[in-house]
C-alpha cells in the first residue's frame, strides 16, 4: 500500500471529511499536467460553461475513464489510487475526472453541494466515493479556492434543489443556514501541486474569481468497487482501474488523450425537486 497519508492525516480525513496534502505532485509533474490541460485538443474541444446563480461561468471539461495521457497517469498512479483505497476502505475505480477552470475576473462560483448529492442519482447506493482536487495554479481565497464545511460528511446526504435556470444543484439553502451556524467553514488554499482529498458527502463550494489570477484545478473522483452503480447506462459503472507506478506521470511526458477517456459534453445534473 503506497498511500501518501500519515496516520494523523488519515485520522483528519475521517474526522473532518477532507485532508490537504502539500506537494502531492512535484513542479515537473504539475507543469506537465497544466500544459496538457492547456494544449490537449480533447480537453479544449470539450470545454463547457457551467453557470452559477449569478450567471458567471466556470469552464469545465469532463471525462469518465482514466487513460494513458499524463493526466490519466496522475489519476492512475499508486500514490493516488492507494490513498483513495485507504480512505474509502477498499479497492476503487475511476469515476470521473474534470478540469475546473476559473478564468481571471470572470470565473464563476460553485454553489454549496455534496458530490454525492449528484452521484446518488448515478445509482451509487453508498456514499463510498471521494475526490482529489489537484491545484494546477495557486488556488486561494482571492481566486475562488475550495471551501469545506468541517465534519459535514457525517451529516449524511442532504437534499439538493435546482439553482433556478442554471446547470447546478445546491444543498438546501435553509438547511445550509443551520449547518453553517454550527459547523466550521474552512478554506482550502493550495499551491500548484498541492491536493485536497474530500469525501463524497463533504459540503463544499467555491467563490467567483474576481482576481487577475487564473485558477485551474484537476479533480479526480473514485468510487469503491463494491459500490458499483446499479444504473448501467450512465457510463459511470465499474471498469477495472490499472494502477501505474508513481514514475509514470513524468514518463508520460506531455502525452495527450488517446480516445479512450470517454469525454462528455454534458455535465450530469440530476433533476431534483425544488425546495418545499
Ligand atoms: C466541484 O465541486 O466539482 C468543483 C469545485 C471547484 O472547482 O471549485
Ligand atoms: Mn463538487
Amino acid at each position: 500500500m503506497a498511500s501518501i497519508l500519515s496516520a494523523a492525516q488519515l485520522a483528519a480525513f475521517h474526522a473532518d471529511g477532507y485532508v490537504v496534502v502539500r506537494g502531492m505532485f512535484d513542479a515537473e509533474e504539475v507543469d506537465l499536467l497544466r500544459r496538457a490541460m492547456e494544449a490537449d485538443p480533447e480537453v479544449s474541444s470539450h470545454l463547457i460553461d457551467r453557470l452559477d446563480s449569478k450567471g458567471a461561468a466556470t469552464r469545465i471539461a469532463l471525462w469518465n475513464r482514466a487513460g494513458d495521457s499524463v493526466y490519466g497517469m496522475a489519476a492512475r498512479c499508486e500514490r493516488m489510487v492507494d490513498t483513495m483505497a485507504q480512505l474509502l476502505g477498499g479497492p476503487v475505480y475511476h469515476f470521473q475526472s474534470k478540469l475546473t477552470a476559473k478564468e481571471p475576473f470572470v470565473g464563476g462560483a460553485w454553489e454549496w453541494h455534496q458530490d454525492y448529492g449528484y452521484w446518488y442519482y448515478n445509482g451509487c447506493l453508498f456514499p463510498h466515493l471521494a475526490s482529489c482536487q489537484i491545484a494546477l495554479d495557486r488556488s486561494g481565497m482571492e481566486n475562488g479556492c475550495l471551501e469545506m464545511v468541517r465534519g459535514s460528511h457525517h451529516l449524511g446526504r442532504i437534499d439538493h434543489v435546482p439553482v433556478p435556470g442554471e446547470g447546478q444543484n445546491v444543498a438546501d439553502p435553509a438547511r445550509m443556514k443551520d449547518i453553517l451556524a454550527r459547523q466550521e467553514l474552512v478554506p482550502c488554499e493550495l499551491n500548484p501541486g498541492d491536493a485536497v482529498f474530500f469525501h463524497g458527502n463533504t459540503l463544499h463550494r467555491s467563490a467567483q474569481n474576481r482576481s487577475e489570477h487564473r485558477r485551474w484545478t484537476l479533480i479526480c473522483c473514485y468510487n469503491r468497487v463494491d459500490n458499483d452503480t446499479v444504473i448501467r447506462d450512465h457510463d459511470r459503472y465499474y471498469v477495472p482501474l490499472e494502477a501505474v507506478p508513481d514514475s509514470a506521470v513524468k514518463a508520460a511526458g506531455l502525452r495527450f488523450a488517446s480516445g479512450d477517456e470517454h469525454f462528455t459534453s454534458r455535465p450530469f445534473v440530476p433533476k431534483v425537486p425544488a425546495a418545499v
